[in-house]
């Protein structure tokens, strides 16, 4: 009983079924049960179906059993782009912004970045574990099974290995699972002022080696974009990460249309983040390379940016994921259901390619679509059920968190 659930009578069970990043339209398939069964026996999704059919063949005596009627089951979400993992917070930059300065400007002047750099060096080991349990603590209740985190506010061999250390902890102390990233190229530090080069050249010397003796992260990620790495140094940052077993992710075409879009493309990335200024050239390259284009609304929404181009995208036969970009800078928020109204109404996604947005193709821009994202059998027992009877009241509650209980592996880890 200890390790067997099963969840009976769902209106709607949601499945998101695949094992790989839903492409163009075919994000708008949800593959839903009707009256819908699952179960999970040690963490894994066993079977799934029809209710009558699936209480045929269980008996619900030998399962701790939860009845969802009148309610949506579906996948639990995943956030594939986060820097959760930081000291200090810039409240002070965020006023300033609202008063008109931009976050480059800000940025220019020695904040942004480099303030939580100053942060997260002062703060120890213990303190960043504590908030990072708290932060992973508010992605659960949003409906978070899998958080992407990267490092980036170290910049200094020390402090990036302890971000990236802190977060090998938190996933031993917390339910969430969690994709590791190495971002050791966010900023420029004021030692390395006008020779960002050099600057490259001692992350992939210096620290990138320490990180994969480690163990310490699944993915390299870099900010392309003018004034901070450009182009070449990304091309050069990525390659030699990927020589040494990482995957690849890039912060790409946020501000400048630089060609990061066309860089994951050749690069093989798994994910290109950002995307406002892609180009017509680089969505094409993206979607024929199967790189799944992240688009982090928060992000545009609190810069007062323009909103990255999903529709098109979508229509050009991408894979389009959605995260949050939680971070203490740029985009101060956690939030599943803001994300998700922004993205339905300004960016022209449909509510099913939303929520395959959330599940499956942000599995697949973690590359974890063949374990999570999904409900399939043979996938981690990681389930929401929310407290409307239809996926569609999801974005429909605007802003407001419809989620009522998380199960990770199988077992309850959130009630509202
Ligand atoms: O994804 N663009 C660069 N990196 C983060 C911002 C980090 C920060 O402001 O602290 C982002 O938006
Ligand atoms: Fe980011």
């Amino acid at each position: 009983m200890e390790n067997k659930l099963i969840i009976k009578n769902a209106s709607e069970l949601v499945t998101c079924s695949g094992f790989q990043a839903k492409k163009g339209l075919e994000m708008n398939e949800l593959k839903i049960i009707q009256d819908g069964a699952i179960v999970v026996e040690d963490g894994i999704i066993k079977a799934l179906g029809p209710t009558d059919d699936l209480l045929k063949l269980f008996n619900e005596e030998d399962y701790h059993v939860i009845d969802a009627k009148g309610k949506a089951v579906l996948p639990g979400f995943v956030d594939p782009h986060t820097h959760f993992v930081f000291g200090g917070y810039r409240e002070e930059e965020y006023s300033w912004r609202l008063r008109g300065d931009s976050y480059m400007d800000i940025m220019k002047r020695g904040g942004g970045i480099i303030n939580s750099v100053r942060g997260t060096n002062e703060a120890s080991k213990d303190e960043l574990i504590q908030v990072g349990l708290k932060r992973m603590d508010s992605m659960m209740g949003f409906g978070v099974t899998t958080v992407e985190g990267k490092s980036g506010y170290g910049l200094d061999l020390d402090t990036e290995l302890k971000q990236l250390e802190v977060m090998q902890a938190l996933k031993k102390q917390h339910p969430l699972d969690i994709a590791t990233t190495f971002l050791g190229a966010h900023a420029i530090p004021p030692e390395y002022k006008g020779r960002s080069g050099e600057f490259i050249d001692y992350m992939i010397d210096e620290v990138l080696p320490k990180v994969i003796e480690d163990d310490l992260a699944e993915f390299c990620d870099i900010f392309c974009e003018k004034g901070v790495f450009s182009i070449e140094e990304s091309r050069k940052m990525l390659s030699a990460a990927k020589e040494k077993g990482l995957k690849l992710k890039i912060h790409a075409d946020e501000i400048i249309p630089l060609g990061g879009a066309e860089l994951a493309a050749e690069l093989g990335a798994i994910s290109a983040d950002h995307l406002l200024q892609a180009s017509d050239e680089g969505i094409k390259r993206m979607a024929e390379e199967n790189v799944v284009a992240t688009m982090l609304p928060c992000t545009a929404f609190s810069l007062k940016e323009v909103y990255a181009r999903a529709r098109y995208m979508i229509d050009e036969g991408c894979a389009v994921a959605l995260a949050t970009d939680y971070n203490p800078g740029s985009c101060h928020t956690e939030s599943i259901p803001l994300v998700i109204a922004l993205a339905t109404i300004y960016m022209g996604m449909t509510p099913e390619e939303t929520i395959t947005a959330l599940t499956i193709n942000s599995a697949a821009a973690i590359d974890r679509a063949d374990e999570i994202g999904s409900l399939d059998v043979g996938k981690k027992g990681d389930i929401v059920i929310h407290e409307f009877p239809s996926y569609k009241f999801i974005p429909y509650h605007i802003g407001v968190s419809t989620v009522e209980t998380v199960i990770k592996e199988g077992k309850v880890v959130y009630t509202k």
